[in-house]
């Protein structure tokens, strides 16, 4: 199973993700579960999260770059569902699991730059989350990132879609159907 642990603040509102997720919800085994949707009062059921991650082989971090981070509920998820003798220390639940982060952001590439807006390449933020999925003895996929989100066009944006449907597609034919 795929399990694509969505984050988006205001799902409603969301148009760059609303076309990534359109692309691949009906990727055969794909499991969409929207955090935002699932817990609007942030009381996350961890025992559930936990059982969803076991049965994944991929597990799928998809939202938003918000504050050059991850969006709150998915830190608090962070937080409370990777959790010692769980997800690292005597029981390592995630060993072995690909994982991939996939983000948009409102900036354009070239803002991401040492002369640029943001002042660093986006390379500069991803350490926190990449080490979040190695501390916990997952493989770390070659991350997904669409920027420049807010004015990439319709066209770009769909075809952005259909490059995350082909890295799961692609990603199924290499692992089977487990
Ligand atoms: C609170 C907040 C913080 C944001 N922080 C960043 C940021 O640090 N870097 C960036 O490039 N875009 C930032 N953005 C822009 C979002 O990343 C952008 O609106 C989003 O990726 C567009 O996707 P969507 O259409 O699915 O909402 C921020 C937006 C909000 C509302």
């Amino acid at each position: 199973m795929i399990l694509i642990v969505y984050a988006h603040p205001h799902p409603g509102h969301s148009e760059a993700n609303r076309v990534l997720l359109d692309a691949v919800s009906d990727v055969p085994e794909v499991k969409v579960h929207s955090l935002y949707h699932q817990y609007p009062d942030f009381a996350i059921d961890v025992p559930a999260e936990q059982a969803l991650l076991e049965q994944a082989r991929l597990v799928v971090w998809q939202h938003p770059i918000y504050w050059y981070s991850v969006p709150s509920l998915l830190k608090l998820w962070f937080e409370s569902v990777l959790v010692r003798d769980w997800a690292y220390g005597d029981t390592t639940a995630l060993a072995g699991k690909d994982c991939l982060w996939v983000t948009t952001t409102g900036a354009a590439e070239a803002a991401y730059s040492m002369s640029g807006k943001h002042a660093h390449p986006f390379a500069a933020f991803t350490p926190a989350v990449e080490q979040t999925a190695r501390f916990c003895a997952m493989n770390w996929l070659e991350p997904f990132t669409v920027h420049g989100a807010h004015k990439i066009g319709d066209a770009a944006l769909a075809e952005q879609g259909q490059r995350y449907r082909e890295r799961l597609l692609t990603w199924l034919a290499d692992h089977g159907s487990s």
